[in-house]
């Protein structure tokens, strides 16, 4: 049975930076005493002052009652020492990430609080295994691993390390829920869950901008308006800042032994040898700044539209296609078991198909069919408004014009990538749902916490796994099996969890 500590229990938070105070506004909008400290004491009081303002302002505007704001407000207090956490029920540390400075304080710690006392770390990047190492109660050591902001992201890893006892793990694991928090498991791995399964947001973007197929503006938005991320991976590159978001890739990479899943970019480290680190330097991918306007994706001229469609295959993407051209007034005639390797539709002399990995002008080739254009993954192709197009080189401009009149006339804007394999979308949600599926076969958590991990913890539209259900786990082998053919490189290497439902015939959440 999972026991939450309880209300009354003391929360020591150490760090009063940006994560502490936001970890100590929650356990006391949750009814705990809390504790801060901090080496620079007017951090304390400013994150005090600062959290008293937030519950005033969430009170006026009726989130939370006058006396409710005032009494949570009340509870906040300043630890001048470690001493004052000598009652504590669970002390979250939140200072700079050094793990030697982190195990001075848990040592000190130790030295304090009584022996029920759990003791938390809101690292994002040091093992919690090792940071326990030294400790006298070992068992007692978690991570508790909040997202900044800390009161908006429900997201919380709750991280074992070798030594943690797992009825500490289900009572930090308790309290979060109990704080309206999303909890989820996992085992002390480098990265954990998001840090880790994210990477491929990143570092598949930045190689389909070294591999030119298209600018950054045009990649945003195609992962924004046809994908249904909040944010594209430029424009969230350059928010959280390049050295900060190079640095986690380096770690990460390192950290599994220079696993060629995780290599970082040259294109992001010339950013950051020249100072273009995003939003805050005025520079990145962007210019930001008064006189600066933000550059417009690519999108294709106005083409004519047909009158008339052949739609070849019953499945989800040509039937939305065909239901989005049938409403805006072209004649939708229906062939299907079409000779053309799983076409989704024929228009004006061209066959669109939805990418499977190979480049399209590969395609064209295998095929022997020069008018192949390729469709790029859509979360959903019944509401996206953009859709990422591809020619082949073979491909007559006519047939590929064709084609984009029909996308146009059926709602979506185009955009024309470079004929990169795996085009966008499809390239990047299938390395997240291989990094999602290799941390599940690894036991650093079960598929549900993926999913929630990157749903509550960077806002993904959908989480990587129910995805690789979605796309069915056969056609994800096979994209995966041509970046790998295409690239010949270990980074795409399929994850054995993926074939082996494959083979087995199950899903990830079926
Ligand atoms: P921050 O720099 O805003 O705050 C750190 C605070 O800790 C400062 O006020 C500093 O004076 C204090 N401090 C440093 N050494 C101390 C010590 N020995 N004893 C007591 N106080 C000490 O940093 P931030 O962003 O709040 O991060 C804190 C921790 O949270 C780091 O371990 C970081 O990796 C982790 N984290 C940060 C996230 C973020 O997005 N900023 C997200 C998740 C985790």
């Amino acid at each position: 049975m999972n026991t939450a500590l309880a209300s009354s229990s003391i929360v020591g938070v150490v760090g009063s930076g940006a994560m502490g105070s936001g970890i100590a506004q929650v356990a006391a909008a949750a009814g705990h005493p809390v504790r801060l400290y901090d080496t620079r004491p007017e951090a304390v009081e400013k994150a005090i002052a600062g959290i008293r303002k937030t519950f005033g302002m969430l009170a006026e505007k009726g989130r939370m009652t006058a006396e409710a704001a005032d009494a949570a407000g009340q509870r906040l207090s300043v630890a001048d020492s470690l001493a004052g956490f000598a009652d504590a029920g669970l002390v979250i540390e939140a200072i700079v990430e050094n793990l030697d400075v982190k195990r001075r304080l848990f040592a000190d710690l130790e030295g304090i609080v009584g022996d029920d006392c759990i003791l938390a770390t809101n690292t994002s990047s040091i093992s919690v295994t090792a940071l326990a190492a030294n400790l006298r109660l070992s068992g007692r050591f978690a991570g508790m691993h909040f997202f900044n902001p800390v009161p908006l992201m429900a997201l919380v890893e709750v991280i074992s390390g070798l030594a943690t006892d797992p009825q500490v793990a289900q009572t930090i694991y308790a309290t979060a829920s109990a704080w309206g928090k999303s909890p989820v498991y996992a085992r002390s791995t480098p990265g954990f869950i998001v840090n880790r399964v994210a990477r491929p947001y990143y570092a598949e973007a930045l190689r389909l901008l070294n591999e030119q197929a298209g600018e950054p503006a045009t990649i945003d938005a195609i992962l924004r308006e046809a994908g249904g991320f909040r944010m594209g991976p430029f424009e969230l590159m350059d928010l959280i800042g390049h050295d900060v978001n190079f640095a986690v890739t380096q770690s990460v990479f390192q950290a599994y032994f220079n696993d060629p899943r995780f290599t970082p970019s040259l294109v992001q480290q010339e950013l950051v040898n020249g100072g273009f680190l995003g939003r805050k330097s005025g520079r990145g991918f962007y210019r930001y700044g008064d006189d600066s306007t933000p550059p417009a994706p690519h999108t294709e001229a106005q083409a004519d539209a047909p009158q008339q469609v052949t739609v070849k295959s019953s499945g989800l993407v040509a039937e939305a296609i065909a239901s989005r051209a049938a409403s805006a007034g072209v004649a939708v005639t229906r062939v299907l078991g079409s000779q053309e390797d799983d076409a989704l539709l024929k228009c004006g002399g061209a066959v669109l198909y939805l990418t499977d990995g190979r480049s399209a002008t590969q395609r064209a080739a295998d095929n022997g069919l020069a008018n192949t254009v390729l469709l790029d993954l859509a979360l959903d192709y019944t509401k996206a408004t953009r859709a990422a197009l591809c020619p082949a080189d073979q491909c007559t401009p006519e047939a590929y014009r064709a084609v984009v009149g029909l996308l146009q006339v059926c709602g979506f804007k185009v955009s024309r990538l470079g004929d990169v394999p795996g085009m966008a979308v499809m390239r990047t949600v299938a390395m997240l749902a291989n990094e999602a599926a290799d941390a599940v076969n690894q036991g650093v958590c079960d598929a549900a916490a993926a999913d929630t991990a990157m749903l509550k913890g960077v806002n993904y539209p959908r989480g990587p796994l129910a995805w690789a259900d979605t796309i069915g786990l056969h056609y994800l082998m096979r994209v995966l099996g041509n970046l790998g053919r295409s690239y010949g490189e270990d980074r795409y290497r399929i994850s054995p969890l993926i074939l082996r439902k494959v083979w087995n015939g199950s899903t990830f959440h079926g």
